[in-house]
C-alpha cells in the first residue's frame, strides 16, 4: 500500500523527489488513529522554500483516489487514512498467493555463505552456535529472494594445534576412549598438553615437529590427523542432523593445503609479498600485515581464507562470499577483504559479523571448567519445555518430540530475535515462556489457530470473504510481509523476520480475544483470515530455519 500512497505522491510532487525519495520520507505513524501512513513535508519545504503546513495542505488538495478514504493535514504532515475495506480485498489476494513472500531481488546474484565453521576436535562453541543457526536462517533468506546460495562449513581442521594433540594422543591417549566419546576425551588431551607444556617447554617443540611433519605429508601423522577429523565430523553430524542443518559442501581448511603455494606464487608475481625477518607478510594499510607464511614455513589461517576465495571464485563463481562469523575476527575479515582487493580479485567479501551470547554478563563457554557440550544445553532446554508443559497439563501424545522441536525452536528464535550486532543473554526461562517474545508462544499462537480451523471443514474463496475491520490490523501486517523478506536479505537480518512474525501474533490475540469466532456470522471469512495468518507463521519459520508443531 506504501508504493500506491508513493505513487499518488509522485504524480504530484515529480519536479521535486524521486519515487525514491518519496518512499524514504513516508511513515507508518505509531499512533494508528493518526492514519496508515504520513507524509511529513519538512524536507520538499526546503526544496521549494514554502512553509510546511501550506505545501501538506496544498498537497491534499490534489489527492483523488479510491483506495484513499481521507488526507488530514496535522501541522506539516499529511495524515492519509485508507479506505481499508477497499484495499483489503486486493491485499488478501496477494496473501493468498501461493508465491506471497517470495522475491526476485536477487535473482541474477550468487552468494557463498561460509558459515558454522567448528573446529575438529574441541566442543561445539556457542559462536559456532550462533554462526550456524545465523547462516542457516541467512540462506533460506537469500534463496527466498531468488539468489543462487552456496552454504559452505568451513571446518577448522588444520593448524598447529594439531601437532600438539597428535603429541598429547600419543603420550597419553585411550584409543577406546577416544572412540566412545571423542570430542571431549580429545578436547581433554589438549587442555592437559597446553597446561603441562607450561613447565615442560620441550613439549612445544615437540608438537612443532609433529605439525610439521604433518603438513609435509607424513603417513603416522596424517593417519592420526584424519581419524581425529572423522570422528568429529560423526559428532558435528549428530548435532546438525538434531538442529536440522544441512550444507552443500564441506571444505575444511585442510581442503586447500595443496593450493597454499600457488597462493603464494601469485601474490609475488603481483609483487604484494613481503620478507619479513624470515616470515612472508604483504603490507596493508591501516591494519596490521597479512602474515602469510611463517618463519619455519607453515601456513596461516588467512592463507588458507586466499586460498578458499581463489577456489570459490574459479568454482562457484559469486558476486559475494559472507562469512558469518563473530565479530572478534573483524580484523581478520579486513585484511582477508584488502589482500583480495590487492590481487585484483573481483568478489565482495563481506564479514556477517555477530555479537556474543552472554551469560552472567560474560562471554557464555561450552567449557568452562567440566566439558559442557551443546548438546548438553539443549537437553537443559528440553526438559524444561517437558517440565512447563507438565504445569499446563498438555494432553497431546508425543511429548517427548513436541518438547524437543519447541526446545530446538526456542533456542534458535532467541538467537535470531536480536539484531545479530548486538550481544544478547542466554537465559532459558526468557527462551520457554509462554508469554514472552519467544518461539513457544508463537507456536502456541500457531497450535490456537490450527485448533480453531479443525472445528471447521468448508473453505470460502475469497470472493465470497467479508471484511470486518477488526481485521485490519492483522490483514496490513501480514502485506508487509515481502518487504520484510526483502529487508532482511539486503541487511542480512534474519531478525527482521523474526520480529515481524512476532508482531504478526500480537495482532492475532487481541483480534481472537475481540472476535467471537465459531459463533459469528462472519466465521467463514474469519477462518479464512486465520488460515492466511497460521500459513505465514510456518512460512515465517522455515525462513529461520524453525518447525513449527501442531498441537502443544
Ligand atoms: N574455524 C574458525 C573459528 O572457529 C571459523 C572459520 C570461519 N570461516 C573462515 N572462512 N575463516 O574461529
Amino acid at each position: 500500500m506504501k508504493d500506491i500512497i508513493a505513487n499518488e505522491l509522485y504524480q504530484i510532487l515529480k519536479e521535486h523527489m524521486t519515487l525514491e525519495e518519496i518512499l524514504e520520507t513516508i511513515e507508518v505513524p505509531a499512533d494508528t488513529s493518526h492514519g496508515d501512513f504520513a507524509f511529513p513535508t519538512f524536507k520538499l519545504a526546503k526544496i521549494i522554500r514554502q512553509a510546511p503546513p501550506k505545501i501538506a495542505e496544498n498537497i491534499a488538495e490534489q489527492i483523488d483516489s479510491p483506495i484513499i478514504d481521507e488526507v488530514k493535514v496535522i501541522g506539516g504532515f499529511l495524515n492519509f487514512h485508507l479506505a481499508h475495506a477497499a484495499v483489503a480485498k486486493s491485499m488478501l489476494k496477494e496473501i493468498a498467493k501461493n508465491d506471497f513472500g517470495m522475491s526476485t531481488s536477487l535473482q541474477d546474484e550468487t552468494f557463498v555463505i561460509d558459515f558454522s565453521s567448528p573446529n575438529i576436535a574441541k566442543p561445539f562453541s556457542m559462536g559456532h552456535f550462533r554462526a550456524t543457526i545465523l547462516g542457516d536462517a541467512l540462506q533460506k533468506i537469500l534463496k527466498q529472494n531468488s539468489a543462487e546460495v552456496i552454504g559452505i562449513n568451513h571446518l577448522g581442521d588444520w593448524g598447529t594445534q594439531f601437532g600438539k594433540l597428535i603429541v598429547a594422543y600419543q603420550m597419553w591417549g585411550d584409543e577406546d576412549a577416544v572412540r566412545a566419546n571423542p570430542i571431549p576425551e580429545l578436547f581433554k588431551l589438549y587442555v592437559r598438553i597446553n597446561a603441562e607444556e607450561k613447565d615442560n617447554p620441550t613439549l612445544a617443540d615437540k608438537g612443532r615437529e609433529a605439525f610439521s611433519k604433518l603438513e609435509q605429508g607424513d603417513t603416522e601423522m596424517h593417519d592420526l590427523w584424519s581419524w581425529f577429523r572423522s570422528v568429529s565430523l560423526v559428532a558435528f553430524g549428530v548435532l546438525y542432523e538434531r538442529l536440522n542443518i544441512h550444507f552443500d559442501v564441506i571444505q575444511g581448511e585442510a581442503f586447500y593445503n595443496d593450493a597454499l603455494e600457488h597462493v603464494n606464487q601469485l601474490l609475488e608475481e603481483k609483487e604484494l609479498l613481503e620478507f619479513d625477518d624470515g616470515a612472508y607478510i604483504v603490507p596493508l594499510e591501516d591494519l596490521p600485515p597479512a602474515l602469510i607464511k611463517k618463519r619455519d614455513g607453515s601456513s596461516l589461517y588467512i592463507t588458507r581464507d586466499v586460498a578458499a576465495v581463489l577456489y570459490r571464485k574459479q568454482n562457484y563463481n559469486p558476486d559475494h562470499i559472507l562469512y558469518v562469523v563473530g565479530h572478534e575476527q573483524s580484523v581478520h575479515f579486513n585484511q582477508l577483504r584488502e589482500v583480495i582487493k590487492k590481487m585484483d580479485i573481483d568478489v565482495d567479501i563481506e564479514h556477517v559479523a555477530f555479537g556474543l551470547i552472554l551469560k552472567d554478563g560474560r562471554k557464555m563457554s561450552t567449557r568452562r571448567g567440566q566439558v559442557l557440550l551443546l548438546e548438553d544445553i539443549i537437553d537443559e532446554v528440553k526438559q524444561r519445555v517437558l517440565e512447563v508443559m507438565e504445569e499446563k497439563g498438555t494432553a497431546i501424545q508425543d511429548k517427548d518430540q513436541v518438547a524437543e522441536t519447541l526446545a530446538i525452536g526456542a533456542l534458535k528464535y532467541h538467537d535470531l530475535k536480536p539484531d545479530r550486532n548486538n550481544s544478547y543473554s542466554f537465559n532459558i526461562d526468557d527462551m520457554i515462556s509462554f508469554e514472552g517474545d519467544t518461539a513457544v508462544y508463537i507456536n502456541y499462537t500457531n497450535a490456537r489457530i490450527q485448533s480453531i480451523l479443525k472445528k471447521r471443514e468448508q473453505v470460502i474463496s475469497l470472493d465470497n470473504f467479508i471484511y470486518e475491520e477488526s481485521m485490519w490490523p492483522l490483514i496490513n501486517h501480514l502485506s508487509t510481509f515481502p518487504s520484510v523478506v526483502e529487508d532482511a536479505a539486503k541487511k542480512y537480518s534474519p531478525s527482521l523476520i523474526a520480529r515481524y512474525v512476532m508482531q504478526l501474533c500480537r495482532h492475532f490475540n487481541p483480534y481472537y480475544g475481540n472476535t467471537r469466532i465459531v459463533s459469528s456470522v462472519n466465521v467463514d471469512s474469519q477462518m479464512f483470515l486465520l488460515d492466511l495468518v497460521s500459513k505465514n507463521i510456518v512460512e515465517t519459520f522455515r525462513l529461520l530455519g524453525i518447525e513449527v508443531v501442531d498441537a502443544m
